[in-house]
């Protein structure tokens, strides 16, 4: 939350301030839906998104999880149960946000699943499962808020992608596939519904939940921690953050997304990584 102060109108710098009045998040006045918001990434956003004044549809399969959540934030919140493959889920989502809240500004689409495998060993059923969710999902998510946000003047779409949508890597190729998709989608809808004023945005997080992973890695559960590892390496660094707290820089990078602040940020990537896909730090180099 900040404090108010008086905004000067300047055509190239904006509003350098917020307009004065009350105490105001940064959201308020909007109406977000958020899928896989049952857990991880999704609940951070969520929960982040209700903290700065958005009333929250949240959508995923749990509906326990999903209602508990829901009651948590309060008032402001509902749960639907959404399976981003469904065009009837995107439907009653859709309208109960509608009915509730007035109409839909905000669009994240975060529900994924992940599979870790190898290429020679992934059935045609499971890649067109990974697919289905982290691709045709957030397809099926986008047509259906147009209508409401082209209605409304305007609104944001923020897809959670991956830094697998940016770089390959061995064991991901059915989710790599679909990461990178997400971002091709990402740009093309952006160019489509800009006339709209809406903006679409792709997040690439390096990290989420590690119970994604967790998983495809029995007896392994170091290896969760390998691109910590490999950030540490990259950038010489310390400690890396702990994993609430990286799960907090994607809500954070979605709130700014989601909200007035990024007016001129579309079609684009923003990378949350810190720093892996950077490249390299060599030793023995004048600077190591
Ligand atoms: N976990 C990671 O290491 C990591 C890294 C980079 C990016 N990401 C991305 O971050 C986002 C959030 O993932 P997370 O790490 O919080 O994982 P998570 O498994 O905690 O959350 C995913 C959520 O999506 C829901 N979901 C799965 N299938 C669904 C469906 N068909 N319909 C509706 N909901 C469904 C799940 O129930 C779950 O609540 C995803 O897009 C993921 O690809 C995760």
């Amino acid at each position: 939350m900040l404090e108010s102060a008086t905004p000067p109108a300047d055509p190239l710098f904006g509003e350098l301030a917020l307009p004065t009045g009350d105490i105001m998040g940064r959201l308020d006045g909007k109406n977000a839906i958020i899928t896989g918001a049952a857990q991880g990434t999704g609940e951070v956003i969520a929960r982040v998104f209700a903290e700065e004044g958005a009333r929250v549809a949240l959508g995923d399969l749990q509906d326990d999880r999903g209602k508990e959540i829901a009651a948590e934030i309060g008032e402001t919140a509902r749960f639907v149960h959404l399976d981003v493959r469904r065009e009837e889920d995107w439907s009653k989502i859709a309208a109960e946000t509608t009915e509730a809240f007035g109409g839909i500004d905000i669009l994240v689409n975060n529900a994924a699943v992940l599979l870790l495998a190898p290429l020679d060993e992934i059935g045609r059923e499971d890649f067109l499962r990974v697919i289905e969710v982290n691709q045709l999902g957030p397809f099926l998510g986008i047509q259906t808020v147009f209508p409401s946000m082209k209605e409304r003047g305007g609104g944001s779409i923020v897809n959670i992608a991956s830094t697998d949508g940016l770089k390959g890597m061995n064991g991901v190729a059915a989710y790599a596939s679909s990461k990178w998709g997400v971002r091709g989608l990402t740009k093309s809808a952006a160019i489509e519904l800009g006339r709209y004023s809406i903006r679409v945005n792709a997040v690439c997080p390096e990290a989420g939940n590690p119970n994604m992973s967790a998983p495809f890695l029995p007896g392994n559960p170091d290896l969760t921690n390998v691109p910590h590892k490999m950030m540490q390496k990259i950038l010489k660094a310390p400690e890396p953050p702990v994993p609430g707290s990286r799960l907090r820089d994607v809500a954070n990078m979605a709130l700014f997304l989601a909200s007035d602040e990024s007016q001129s940020c579309t079609a684009a990537d923003f990378v949350v990584d810190a720093g892996l896909t950077a490249g390299s730090f060599q030793d023995g180099v004048p600077s190591a």
